[in-house]
């Protein structure tokens, strides 16, 4: 049985697209089945991220309006063995997608693949709800700011009351100019208060954007310091014990735990 993982944020413009898009390229270059869910209905990019966009023809709301079989609907990234698109609908809005129709289309892939990742909208509403339904497990991305952990920490929480476990946190356009100088916190201090689990931290990385607009992965670009950090993620993801480099977590968790003793 495959795992579901919800790919979350509470903020827009963090990196769930980003990140859901890297990450299951990476799953798949290691070996992985994948199926890509966007369950952005009514604002998709998860196809344009990932290039596909030209190759989509159903949707999830195809599926659920039985218009097409679920097998039908998923879009084959022909650069990689066994990673596949679920696209969301463009002319139809979140409220025309049920929670339950998410867990139906989860419980459906999960009996083929090995993970699905469902890159869920920004919010707490309907979209959100929709894109949790079917998980399992979930990721939840944040850049280092105020707004970003403050919404986090919020959507950890539903998370937690969904009982959605394990919740693993991706620091994204992490910078350490940006996070300053702060002393070192020692790193279990820090996780202790958010409650959840650091699986990894991705720098601030202009590969991004030029990735993204050509529809390529930054994780095919080996030498990238985003793309490294995507495969050790997926890596961790796939059970690897990885340690989270050092370097990753200069003078972020200072801030991160000066703003929560603050906070909280
Ligand atoms: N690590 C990064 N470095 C630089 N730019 C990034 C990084 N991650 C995301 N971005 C950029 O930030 C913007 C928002 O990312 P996106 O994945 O669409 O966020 P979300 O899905 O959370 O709204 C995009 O323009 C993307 O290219
Ligand atoms: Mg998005």
């Amino acid at each position: 049985m495959g795992k579901v993982i919800v790919v979350t944020s509470g903020k827009g413009g963090v990196g769930k697209t980003t990140s859901a898009a890297n990450l299951g390229t990476a799953l798949a270059l290691l070996g992985k089945s994948v199926v890509l869910v966007d369950a952005d209905v009514g604002l998709r990019n998860l196809d344009i991220v990932m290039g596909l966009e030209s190759r989509v023809v159903y949707t999830s709301m195809d599926v659920i309006e039985k218009e097409c079989e679920l097998n039908k609907a998923l879009v084959r990234d022909r650069r990689v063995n066994g990673l596949m698109l679920l696209a969301a609908s463009q002319k139809n809005n979140k409220d025309d997608m049920q929670p339950e129709h998410m867990k139906a289309i989860c419980d459906n892939l999960r009996t083929t693949y090995d993970f699905i990742l469902v890159d869920s909208p920004a919010g707490i509403e309907r979209g959100f709800r929709n894109a949790s339904a079917g998980a399992d497990e979930a990721i939840v991305v944040t850049t280092p700011d105020v707004s970003a952990i403050r919404d986090a920490d919020r959507i950890i929480g539903l998370l937690q009351n969904a009982e959605i476990e394990p919740i693993n946190l991706v620091i994204n356009r992490f910078s350490p100019q940006l996070v300053g100088n702060g002393s070192m916190m020692d790193q279990a201090d820090v996780l202790d208060i958010l409650n959840i689990d650091l699986i990894g931290v991705v720098p601030e990385d202009s590969g991004v954007i030029t990735s993204t607009n050509r529809g390529i992965p930054l994780v095919y670009e080996d030498g990238s310091p985003g793309a490294q950090a995507y495969m050790r993620i997926a890596r961790r993801l796939t059970g690897q014990r990885i340690p989270i480099p050092d370097l990753e977590q200069k003078g972020l968790f200072s801030s991160l735990l000066n703003w929560f003793t603050k906070n909280r």
